[in-house]
């Protein structure tokens, strides 16, 4: 919530470096100049429709929109009266010219098996993969789950979804039984696409399994498609179990793309709010295409020969925007790879940007301090001097990992971009334009085009220079999300009842005297674990649902590598004792519930937790003495917190 928290938001960086784009970058770039920028900024903020109807000639339509958007606040519709396919747009319009024998994806496996697609063989892949959905009784509309590994099939899957106009709902491939049917009810999933296993570490995933689980409980799936990646034994029930290879290969190539209105729903993806409910937020397609594809040129500043990887999993919103949508209807060549990236050692990364030629990488800040942490000899074993830009996304990056991603990894000569945005923005937000804007470590610098984000106070008031407040953003645009899969209501409160009139994100930020943003972290109960957004509350309830579990308090507290680790407070039921094992189990337990992503790093048992006199756990002083605050004294053996709450009543 974004009541009473504006004292979190203290700015504690000070970070002063400065590093402009060299000459050379600058002048091959897209948008070569500071002052380019700006003229496209003010453009977008004199006749913003104006701006990004001009952004809409990138994308191919059917039939062209008759109107740019419609805002019926919070709802808005981008591109009316449009007809397109996201497929389309990724595939066929690039076969008519030289794209059609470029390479689409490059996908390495993670036992070291690799495979190339050309536009021509992705096109032909999705058609039949889109023919055999419809064999399968999946018509425009429906809900298909994608629980797959990082495999081609995964971007094939996504995308004959979109050829027909169903709306997929990928489900991390991390996430365990439970939460996956719980994914899949909320959506009234029809069909789940899967494969047998995936590969992470050396050891194998079993994802049928899960879904085998999860269709205990789920009731709306008819069938399941599984393909074949890891070649472990599965059951396969008749009627409702299709093998891939027996279903999709003999297909047509062929397969019309559904002309869908330019608000037809492309996706759902579930994501953490403040309640122990994952959202199930929704993108359309029109203006989705158009964000995307727009950051695609301002940001990675992408050229015809550029080899692009972006290394998040398909599983989240950077897998949908940056490694297929975005960069597909780009025309790009996508690197995909499937593993971990310390298999079979630590320099894997390192090996395939070599392998590849990558030029451009995009990755996550807690990636970054893995790889401080392994090493600089495993970075120096491999030539990297393909690479010309970098990027992060996820969380805020500390200003020593920036300085070393632009040294070790960049050989000083690529820009960083650190791009904000979220789930529900569907594209970036705010960003460096590398050939126009300085950088500084630590910093998203400035909005993109188009996008009206501010600093505010809880009345919506913009603060001055250097303060902390709410980041906003004031007018729509066209990646927004459109609301929450079956639950507007939700959408209106959480995103456009904290601020009146805003869109509210939920992050604190503060502008320096540049105008440059700071993100400085959730202001609410979200938690970001490796760049992985968790809602406490859904390990909250993880928590509670065991046996011997009273009440539990969960809070994030900074972590070295990911950013933010998850600490638990446990008050167990009366007659049972806290020790090692069944912090162990309860362990366990979150991982069976949500996904080991979920796995609370220290879990502490007391007696009563602190409270104020309404009822309301004191979070804050949970997190103080999550983070180890000296002011508190050593409360580590306390084993009765409620004490304290009385000491601090007054403050929460
Ligand atoms: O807190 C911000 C943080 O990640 C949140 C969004 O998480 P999610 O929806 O999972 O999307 C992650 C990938 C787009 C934001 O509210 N965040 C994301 N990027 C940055 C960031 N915080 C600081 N700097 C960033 N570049």
């Amino acid at each position: 919530m974004a009541s009473n928290q504006t004292a979190d938001i203290e700015s504690i960086l000070n970070e002063g470096r400065k590093f402009p784009p060299s000459r050379e970058f600058s002048s091959r770039a897209w948008i070569k100049s500071l002052a380019e920028y700006e003229e496209m900024c003010r453009r977008a903020e004199q006749d913003p429709e104006g701006f990004w109807a001009e952004c809409a000639k990138e994308i191919s339509w059917f039939k062209p929109f008759d109107k740019v958007l419609e805002w019926n606040f919070p709802f808005a519709k981008w591109f009316l009266g449009a007809e397109v396919n996201a497929a389309y747009n990724c595939l066929d319009r690039h076969l008519s010219g030289p794209r059609r024998n470029k390479a689409a994806i490059i996908w390495e496996g993670e036992p070291g098996d690799s495979r190339v697609l050309t536009y021509q063989m992705l096109a032909d892949e999705v058609g039949r993969c889109a023919n055999a959905l419809k064999s399968l009784g999946v018509e425009t509309g429906d809900r298909v789950a994608i629980y797959l590994p990082l495999v081609p099939e995964a971007a094939i899957a996504m995308l004959a979804c979109a050829r027909i106009g169903a709306i997929h709902s990928v489900v991390f491939a991390g996430f365990s039984a439970e939460a996956l049917a719980e994914r899949i009810d909320d959506a009234e999933a029809k069909l789940v696409i899967t494969a047998d296993g995936g590969w992470r570490r050396g050891q194998v995933v079993e994802l049928k399994r899960n879904v085998d689980e999860a269709l205990k409980r789920a009731t709306t799936v008819r069938k399941c498609l599984v393909l074949k990646r890891v070649g472990s034994k599965v059951e396969m029930r008749r009627g409702r179990d299709f093998w891939w290879d027996e279903v999709v290969p003999q297909q047509s190539p062929k397969c019309e793309p559904a002309r869908v209105d330019s608000e037809h729903p492309l996706y759902t993806l579930y994501t953490s709010g403040t309640t122990g409910r994952p959202k199930g937020v929704l993108h359309t397609t029109g203006g989705y295409l158009v964000h995307t594809i727009s950051t695609m040129r301002w940001v990675f500043d992408l050229k015809e020969d550029d080899i692009y990887w972006c290394t998040a999993d398909i599983g989240w919103v950077t897998g949908h925007s940056y490694t297929v949508y975005g960069p597909l209807a780009a025309g790009a060549t996508v690197v995909m790879y499937e593993g971990a990236p310390n298999f079979p050692e630590n320099d894997r990364f390192w090996q395939i940007i070599e392998k590849y030629r990558v030029s451009i990488f995009y990755t996550a800040p807690t990636a970054i301090r893995t790889f401080i942490k392994w090493g600089d000899s495993w970075v120096k074993k491999h030539d990297l001097s393909s690479l010309r830009l970098l990027g992060t996304v996820g969380e805020p990056i500390n200003p020593e990992a920036w300085v070393w991603y632009n040294r070790m990894i960049g050989g000083e000569r690529c820009p960083i971009v650190d791009t904000w945005w979220q789930t529900e923005t569907g594209g970036i937000m705010i960003s460096p334009v590398p050939g126009a804007i300085a950088t500084k470590p630590g910093s998203a610098t400035r909005p993109l085009p188009g996008i009206s984000a501010e600093v505010v106070t809880r009345e919506g008031k913009p603060v001055g220079p250097n303060q902390g407040g709410f980041l906003v953003v004031k007018r729509p645009w066209p990646g927004m999300l459109r609301t929450i899969f079956r639950d507007p209501e939700r959408y209106k409160q959480a995103y456009f009842s904290q601020i009146d009139g805003m869109y509210f994100t939920g992050d604190g930020a503060r502008r320096d005297e540049d105008g440059y943003f700071w993100v400085m972290g959730r202001v609410d109960d979200v938690i970001n674990v490796s760049g992985h957004r968790l809602s406490t509350m859904e390990v909250e309830s993880a928590l509670v649902s065991h046996p011997t579990v009273a009440e539990a308090a969960v809070v994030g507290r900074p972590d070295e590598l990911k950013g933010q680790g998850i600490m638990a407070f446990v008050t167990l039921e009366s007659g049972r004792k806290g020790d090692e094992r069944l912090k162990d189990e309860l362990r366990q337990h979150v991982v069976k519930e949500i996904g080991a992503l979920a796995r609370p790093d220290e879990i502490r048992f007391s007696d009563a937790l602190p409270k104020t006199r309404s009822g309301k756990i004191m979070r804050r002083l949970l997190r103080q003495i999550a983070s180890g605050d000296k002011t508190l004294g050593d409360v580590t053996t306390l084993e009765d917190l409620s004490v304290l709450s009385r000491l601090r009543e007054d403050e929460e």
